[in-house]
This record gives structure tokens, C-alpha cells and sequence, in this order.
């Protein structure tokens, strides 16, 4: 059995559905249902005796090595993470007590329960990181992709707490040999976004007839990535990676935030035309301080070590993307109303926290 953390969220909840979908190996799925885990991610699944949900904390010791221990977990794949750098800014608190303790109470649970095993179990065992891109920091125009050797740079209090979180597995590899594995991934895109980052905010605010704003000049680049294949590319590294390794996944894909934006709404008037183009919703706004210049990824080693490489285009990718917004208008409906926090509330208001079904 293998233990998700986060996997209610974005990243998280397209790994368990493709996981299930491709694996007979059950999941213990630990999510805090912050206000960005949602469960109708998981409604196909909701009957699938192979997922168990558990609502909690990562940072809650007893509990984690009580899931550990019950389930003889033998890989844990760590995505849990306060992940908005707009949100950091803002209070960076939470990203350093989840992203930071957390990642360190997940890190003593597992070295606890991994030291006791027998050695075939040990031998196997492993603790996946999934952590970004964004550690390495700014790139200027001419400057070569973030390789696993880039020396980390992290710039906003997010990517600061998440080059914590993995200085804190390299340390635990190093130091105590727990058999890690941390993947640094390029920007994500696809179902289950939350609207509160640049793909789904611009789908979400053209449907809905709002502004799209662009921070700055609209000229940062970022290197976008698919889920699915981000999933893929952690299935394999988890599979096949060597322990005390880190992976950078990315797609290949340098875009400026406006031709991210130019896009979408090129689609959109395809596939949802309206009097005019979206393109006329585009403003400009203040920019985010700090805000990283250019992101892009060398993900050579993953292909040549492990033979992954990316399954979607951008073209293809975005396209697909911009559907399934369009067919799950609801989703993003009660997203933005709030309305999947209230069935927390129904489904937990009565339960003791924290314990696993
Ligand atoms: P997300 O914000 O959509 O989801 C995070 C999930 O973690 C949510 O379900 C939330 O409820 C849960 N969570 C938060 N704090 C928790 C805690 N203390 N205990 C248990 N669960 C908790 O994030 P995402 O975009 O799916 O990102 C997942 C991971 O991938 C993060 O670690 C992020 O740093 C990394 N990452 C994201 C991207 C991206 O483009 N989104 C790119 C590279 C790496
Ligand atoms: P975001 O999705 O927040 O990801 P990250 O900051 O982790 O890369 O933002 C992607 C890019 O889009 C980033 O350069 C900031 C920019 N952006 C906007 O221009 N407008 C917006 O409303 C948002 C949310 C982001």
C-alpha cells in the first residue's frame, strides 16, 4: 500500500485517479481539506475499496505513524504543501509550518517506522518528494534550463519553503539513509486546478466575463507542464529512480504568461464564442513583488535515466484542458462559491479528526 499526502489537491488528485487507474495497489490518501483540497476531485472513486481518505494533518505525528504502521506502507509520495506563491506573500505562516514542519514531522514518522522494518522492506521502501521548480529561482532570458546541479535560489516565501522541505529529505538520505527520491517539477496544468492560478483564473474569469489580469508586462516565462504527465513522470521515478536522487520534470514548453493567456482565449472563442474575442477581457495590473522572471526546465536526466518524457504538447495539452473547464462548470462553480468547504463541514463536523476509515 502506498500513503499520499495532499492528494485531495490539484497534483494529488490526479495522481490517485491515474494510480487507480493503472494499478491494483491501494492508497491511503492524508489531506488536511485546506481551502485547496477538495474531494468531489475523488467522486469517481468514492465507492473504490482500493482508496481510503483520510482527513489530517501531516505534521500530526501519531497519527501518520499510526497509518504507517497500520497499513505497512511501503512508499509514501509526499505532495502535500501550501503551494500559492500570490498566498505566501500574503502569510507566509502556513508555508513554513506545513511545507517546513510538516515535511520534517513526515520525515521523522517515516524514518521511525522505516528503521524497524526488516531489511527486504527497508531495502524497498520509499519516500518520494514532490517539490518544485522554483527553488532555483529566477533565469534570465539567455540563461540555461534549471538542472538537478543548479544551485537552489528560491525567491518568495513558497519557493523558500519548499527548498527547506527538500533540503530536509537530502538530509535525511544523507544522513540516516532513508531511501529518498524528490522530483522538482515545471508549472502544472490541467483538471482540478484550483481557479486561483493563472490557467483556471483566466478560463474561469472569461466565462464568467471578468478581467483577465495580467501581472506586470505579461512577458514572464513559465515552462508548462501537463498533470497527467507530471503524474507519469512520478509513477516512473518512484518505480525506477535511485534513492538519494532528485529528478526535474518539465515539458518543454517556455510560454510568456501572455501567450498562456493569448491562447486561451484563441480556444475559448473557438469552442465558446461570444460577441468579440476574450482577448478584449485582457488587463494589466500591478506586479507581484518579487515575481520571477523566466522558469524552464532541463529534463534530460529523467529521459535518459529513466525514460520518461512528456505524452502531450502544449497544443494538445491546453486544448484538452480548456474542454474539461468547459465541461465541468459546476466544479468550478463551487469552487468559487465555496460550496465543496460545507460538505466538509457536513461529512466531518460530527467525526473525531483524524481518524483513518
Ligand atoms: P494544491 O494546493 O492544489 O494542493 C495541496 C493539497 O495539500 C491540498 O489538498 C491541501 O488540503 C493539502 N494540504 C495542505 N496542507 C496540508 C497538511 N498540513 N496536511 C495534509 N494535507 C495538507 O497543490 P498542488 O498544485 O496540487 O501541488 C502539490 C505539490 O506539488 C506541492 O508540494 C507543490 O509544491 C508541488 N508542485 C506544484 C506545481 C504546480 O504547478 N501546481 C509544480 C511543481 C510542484
Ligand atoms: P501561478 O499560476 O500563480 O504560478 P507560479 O507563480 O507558481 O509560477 O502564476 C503563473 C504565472 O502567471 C506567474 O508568472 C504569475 C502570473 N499570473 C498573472 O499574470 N496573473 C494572475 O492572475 C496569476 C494568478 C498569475
Amino acid at each position: 500500500m502506498i500513503l499520499v499526502t495532499g492528494g485531495a489537491g490539484f497534483i494529488g488528485s490526479n495522481f490517485v485517479l491515474d494510480w487507480l487507474a493503472q494499478h491494483d495497489e491501494p492508497v491511503i490518501n492524508l489531506d488536511k481539506l485546506t481551502y485547496a483540497g477538495n474531494l468531489s476531485n475523488l467522486e469517481s472513486i468514492q465507492q473504490d475499496g482500493r482508496h481510503t481518505f483520510v482527513h489530517g494533518d501531516i505534521g500530526d505525528r501519531s497519527l501518520v505513524s499510526s497509518l504507517l504502521e497500520k497499513h505497512k506502507i511501503r512508499a509514501i509520495v509526499h505532495f502535500a504543501a501550501e503551494s500559492h506563491v500570490d498566498r505566501s506573500i500574503l502569510g507566509p505562516g502556513e508555508f513554513i509550518t506545513t511545507n517546513v514542519n510538516g515535511t520534517f514531522s513526515l520525515l521523522e514518522a517515516a524514518r521511525a517506522y522505516w528503521s524497524a522494518l526488516p531489511d527486504k522492506e527497508k531495502a524497498d521502501f520509499r519516500f518520494l518528494h514532490v517539490s518544485t521548480d522554483e527553488v532555483y529561482g529566477s533565469l534570465g532570458p539567455n540563461d540555461a534550463p534549471f538542472s538537478e546541479t543548479t544551485p537552489y535560489a528560491p525567491n518568495s516565501p513558497y519557493s523558500a519553503s519548499k527548498a527547506a522541505a527538500d533540503h530536509l529529505v537530502r538530509a535525511y538520505h544523507h544522513t540516516y539513509g532513508l531511501p529518498t527520491l524528490t522530483t522538482n517539477c515545471s508549472n502544472n496544468y490541467g483538471p482540478y486546478h484550483f481557479p486561483e492560478k493563472l490557467i483556471p483564473l483566466m478560463i474561469a474569469n472569461a466565462l464568467g466575463g471578468k478581467p483577465l489580469p495580467i501581472y506586470g508586462d505579461g512577458q514572464n516565462v513559465r515552462d508548462w507542464l501537463y498533470v497527467g504527465d507530471h503524474c507519469a513522470a512520478i509513477r516512473r521515478v518512484l518505480e525506477s529512480g535511485t534513492t538519494g536522487e532528485t529528478y526535474n520534470i518539465g515539458g518543454w514548453n517556455e510560454k510568456t504568461n501572455l501567450e498562456v493567456v493569448h491562447t486561451l482565449c484563441d480556444i475559448l472563442d473557438q469552442l465558446a464564442p461570444k460577441t468579440g474575442s476574450y482577448r478584449d477581457q485582457i488587463t494589466y495590473v500591478k506586479d507581484r513583488p518579487g515575481h520571477d522572471r523566466r522558469y524552464a526546465i532541463d529534463a534530460r536526466k529523467v529521459e535518459r535515466e529513466l525514460g520518461w518524457k512528456p505524452a502531450e504538447t502544449f497544443d494538445t495539452g491546453i486544448r484538452k484542458t480548456v474542454q474539461w473547464y468547459l465541461d465541468h462548470q459546476e466544479w468550478v462553480r463551487g469552487v468559487l462559491s465555496g460550496d465543496y468547504l460545507k460538505w466538509v463541514e457536513k461529512n466531518y463536523g460530527q467525526r473525531e479528526q483524524g481518524v483513518a476509515a
